[in-house]
């Protein structure tokens, strides 16, 4: 992950700031597409618009040699700081599904301009997320799309990378590893392992990327239709279709639906499909199981799932896959507070630190859920993030010579899901009424009693609401020598008391 910085790309920014239009709602985005220069030039002027809380990095290149760019936002930018969460965003792993690409750049935008213009809630987010974006996984798919002739494009020219590999079947199949273990007993996380695929250069970036910061949430931006998409991606059966729940199956949906309902399109029950023949008979409230829709071995949300701490999901964000230019603007408002609404459920469950009793860091310390059977395990500093809906859990921290610590948490119910929430009883007020029904059923649809619902929170008392429990372990040795001294006090009662 090297720096980059030239002054070619200095002099190149200071003019795309100069061009930039300040037009419409969102002053300062020119919603228009970026080739690889103007993509580059764009996140350079981000950057020196915002350089206290920007910083632009490579994580390795395409097989033709451009480079795989991210763009982090973050108080702190360049280090991970212990105790709080990474966020991602990867787009265009698909070079010809462009809309995500160019999302993401405005996103990068919309939040310096907000941060700026001293926007409480993005502040606060900024500040307390370090968010990765990276406009562009497939570069050369990209301009292989972007360069044939006229508006209309192929469907799939330009889907795969130079080498003409589908990005989003190469990642190790992790799924037929865990799907094994469920049956046979064996790990539930971080299962990587050398599986000996030939990997594309994007695909082993993002890999050693993943395994080198600890994210906690990511999406992944594809286009060709209108859903976010939830693991698991493959089928237990490797039929084609068939409803595929991982083990954080009601948070995932909790998280497909913190994009989805903040998207006008997506959410709208009578949307019609993209085609007529498309069969979407396995999306609800614009959100579907991975699995259920078709079956997708070697993707990547599952791999940052069962190789990594980092839930992600999938999200298909038009219709078309490259649109014509005069839609982005569209688009970019169809999913803005979708794209901010989405990066603050990173913010969700528990989260805390794991220490010995000299307050040492743990790191790689398990963190385990009764009733939910995948583990996530700390970061170098002893931090963990576990994502979960609201309810009533038992979390138990272990590691290897440590006693095991359990303990009861309550996680309280997220200002995000509120928001969702309260959009989404407008749409079924017959329904907000049924107070009756099974609590657990009502948190899983996103539908709360009155009571609930908080309309005024700020952006503080909103991050504040993630449950935070420490965990402090004893180490075995620690109690083998307090065993001792307890023993060795018992003979000094016991020979005093008889008078030896
Ligand atoms: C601040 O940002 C949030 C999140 O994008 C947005 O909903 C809100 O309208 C912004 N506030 C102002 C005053 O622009
Ligand atoms: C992390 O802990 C697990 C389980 O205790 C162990 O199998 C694994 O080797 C550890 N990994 C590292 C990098 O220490
Ligand atoms: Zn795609």
């Amino acid at each position: 992950m090297k720096p980059l910085f030239s002054s070619f790309l200095f002099v190149a920014a200071a003019l795309a700031l100069a061009a930039a239009a300040s037009t419409g709602t969102d002053p300062g985005i020119s919603f228009e597409y970026h080739r690889y220069d103007e993509l580059r030039k764009a996140l350079v002027s981000v950057w020196l618009q915002c350089p206290t809380i920007t910083r632009i990095y490579t994580i390795g290149e395409s097989f033709e040699g451009r480079e795989l760019l991210v763009l982090e936002m973050s108080d702190n930018p360049g280090t991970h700081e212990p105790g709080e969460p990474e966020f991602k965003y990867i787009a265009n792993m698909h070079g010809n599904e462009a809309v995500g690409r160019e999302l993401v750049i405005y996103l990068a935008q919309y939040l310096c301009n907000q941060y700026q213009q001293g926007n409480d809630s993005i502040i606060e987010l900024i500040h307390n997320t370090r968010i990765h974006l990276m406009p562009s996984m497939n570069p050369d798919g990209f301009e292989k799309a972007a360069s044939q002739p006229g508006e209309i494009k192929d469907w799939f020219v330009g889907r795969s990378n130079a080498q003409g590999v589908d990005l989003n079947r190469n990642f190790p199949d992790l799924d037929r590893i865990v799907y094994i273990n469920e049956r046979e007993g064996g790990a539930n996380n971080h299962l990587l392992q050398n599986m000996k695929k030939a990997l594309a250069p994007e695909t082993k970036a993002v890999i050693h990327w993943i395994m080198d910061i600890p994210f906690v949430l990511s999406a992944n931006l594809h286009g060709g239709d209108v859903v976010a998409n939830y693991p698991y991606d493959e089928t237990r059966s490797e039929s084609a279709h068939e409803y595929s729940a991982s083990p954080d199956d009601v948070m995932f949906k909790s998280l497909a639906r913190a994009y989805s309902m903040f998207n006008p399109v997506m959410s709208d029950p009578h949307r019609p499909p993209c085609r007529k023949n498309d069969d979407d008979s396995s999306f609800k409230d614009g959100i579907t199981n991975g699995g259920a829709w078709y079956s997708v071995p070697g993707g990547m949300q599952d791999f940052n799932y069962l190789s990594s701490n980092c839930f992600e999901i999938t999200l298909e964000l038009s219709c078309d896959k490259f649109p014509n230019e005069e839609m982005l603007k569209n688009y970019w408002e169809q999913n803005r507070d979708s794209l901010v609404n989405y990066i603050e459920q990173t913010h969700r469950g528990v989260k805390g630190f794991v220490r010995d009793l000299q307050g040492g860091p743990i790191s790689n310390a398990t963190i385990s859920v009764e009733g939910i059977d995948h583990d996530i395990t700390t970061a170098k500093d002893g931090d963990y993030w576990r994502l979960l809906a609201p309810g009533n859990y038992k979390v138990a921290a272990s590691a290897p010579g440590f006693l095991t610590v359990i303990k009861k948490v309550a996680v309280p119910y997220s200002p995000a899901t509120r928001r969702a929430t309260e959009e989404k009883q407008d749409r079924t007020d017959h329904v907000s009424g049924c107070q009756s029904e099974g609590r657990s059923e009502n948190m899983e649809l996103g539908i709360f009693p009155e009571s609930e619902r908080l309309n005024t929170m700020t952006a503080g008392e909103q991050q504040r609401l993630i449950k935070e429990v420490d965990f402090e372990l004893e180490s075995q040795m620690e109690r083998k020598e307090e065993e001792r001294e307890e023993l060795m006090d018992w003979w000094k009662m016991m020979s005093e008391t008889l008078n030896f």
